[in-house]
């Protein structure tokens, strides 16, 4: 058995096998022990797991609790970049992503009705709209143009601000302080600050809804007594960040993987068809939404190893994704794959709750952006893309794009 890795500055997450594949360091931990321990920097012990199977079975199993879940939200009042040992993080009222059963079960219960296929489905035609205007606004800029600047951002957000019913002129309030959050390497204390920024903000906003609801989900949560102006505030918090950061991320990588790939993106481009699949091959392939944390509440077996109660495990998503007794050929980017199955949206009780409208965002997206921009390249030499090494969030910075042919 090999001996526990230590983590002396964070996970290794340095891209150095290229943009999309996992660090080379993930990838050799998964073929040596898929369930692997790990030293920490404060000296405690914890794990790295990274093969597809036990992390699937992971995230099942609810005795693995999420109150030290770190991953998509970076919630402030921990070590930046590390979990501490052993305790269980002090609940965020509303933030049912980093909560247990039944205190989970009852806040996700309020927001099912809100995210059906069929609700979504429904609201799929105002997305592509949404989508083509944002494309007939890059259309009339001049290139080079940043591509996360000037569509992957707007969408996401024009989408999530209107379905919560957030006025999306308030978006830099949101947008700036979301980034200073997800950094990792920013001191607590800033972190802080710009998590009180926004809470701020939405506690006013969602006190203005109890008083006068709207035709909106934050008014319609509004409405009822049971949950708390702090429960409210939390609830919006999560769906406003985890409502625009990964799918803006996605859009924008998906659109430089697809760049690097002309024969995939020819073959899309020939039949759209091969769209919905498309989407979730990218997803795999791309797993921006990657670490995420979660703490034995006693000892449990995962993959031929004794996790010991209290132990702090770390999942990634992208690694397990990336897994080749999963998915023959895993670093390879294939339109033509069946990638469902992919842990991109999690798995167990905290599935992504957002992930039917995530799939229209980035369909529409692919599908607008193909489409109507034929001769779309890259304005800067591949290397010099700037990755989201630094973010909790994987993805780019910005994409500086260009094209010779008039938009359609
Ligand atoms: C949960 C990924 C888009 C709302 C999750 C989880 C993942 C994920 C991996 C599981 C977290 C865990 O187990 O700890 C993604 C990706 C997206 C996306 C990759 C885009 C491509 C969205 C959107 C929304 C959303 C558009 C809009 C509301 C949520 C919420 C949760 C969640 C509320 C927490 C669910 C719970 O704890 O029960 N997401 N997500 N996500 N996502 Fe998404």
């Amino acid at each position: 058995m090999s001996e526990p890795v230590p983590v002396p500055h964070g996970l290794p997450m340095e891209r150095d096998a290229g943009p999309f594949d996992p660090p080379r360091q993930i990838t050799r931990l998964r073929e040596a022990r898929p369930v692997s321990p790990l030293i920490f920097p404060d000296g405690h012990q914890g794990w790295l797991v990274t093969g597809y199977e036990a992390v699937r079975q992971l995230m099942a199993d609810t005795r693995f609790s999420s109150r030290q879940d770190l991953g998509v939200l970076h919630v402030p009042y921990e070590t930046p970049g590390m979990p501490v040992a052993t305790e269980p993080s002090p609940q965020v009222p509303g933030l049912f992503v980093a909560m247990d059963p039944p205190d989970h079960t009852r806040l996700r219960r309020k927001l099912t009705g809100a995210f059906t296929v069929k609700r979504m489905k429904q609201l799929e035609e105002h997305i592509v709209d949404i989508t083509e205007r944002q494309l007939d606004e890059m259309a009339r800029l001049a290139p080079p143009v940043d591509l996360v600047k000037e569509f992957a951002l707007p969408v996401p957000s024009l989408v999530i601000c209107e379905l919560l019913g957030v006025p999306y002129a308030d978006r830099e309030t949101f947008q700036v302080n979301t980034a200073t959050f997800m950094e990792k390497e920013v001191p607590l204390d800033e972190k802080m600050a710009a998590y009180g920024a926004i809470t701020t903000y939405l506690a006013e906003l969602v006190t203005g809804k109890r008083a006068e609801p709207g035709e909106d989900i934050l008014s319609d949560l509004a409405r009822d007594d049971d949950l708390s102006i702090e429960e409210l505030t939390g609830i919006a918090f999560l769906l406003l960040l985890a409502g625009h950061e990964t799918t803006a991320n996605m859009l924008s990588l998906g659109t430089f993987a697809l760049l690097q790939h002309p024969e995939q993106r020819a073959e899309l481009r020939a039949d759209p068809d091969l769209m919905p699949g498309a989407v979730e091959e990218l997803m795999r392939y791309l797993s921006v939404a990657d670490i995420f944390y979660r703490y034995a509440t006693e000892d449990l077996e995962l993959g031929g190893e004794t996790i010991g109660k209290g132990s702090t495990v770390v999942v990634s998503l992208l690694a397990a994704n990336h897994d080749p007794e999963r998915f023959e050929n895993p670093d390879t980017l294939d339109v033509h794959r069946k990638a469902r199955g992919h842990l991109s949206f999690g798995h167990g009780v905290h599935q992504c709750l957002g992930q039917q409208l995530a799939r229209i965002e980035m369909r529409a997206g692919f599908d607008g952006l193909l489409r109507r921009f034929p001769t779309l390249e890259l304005a800067i030499p591949a290397d010099e893309v700037k990755l989201r090494t630094d973010m909790n969030i994987y993805g780019v910075h910005e994409l500086p794009v260009t094209w010779t042919e008039s938009p359609r």
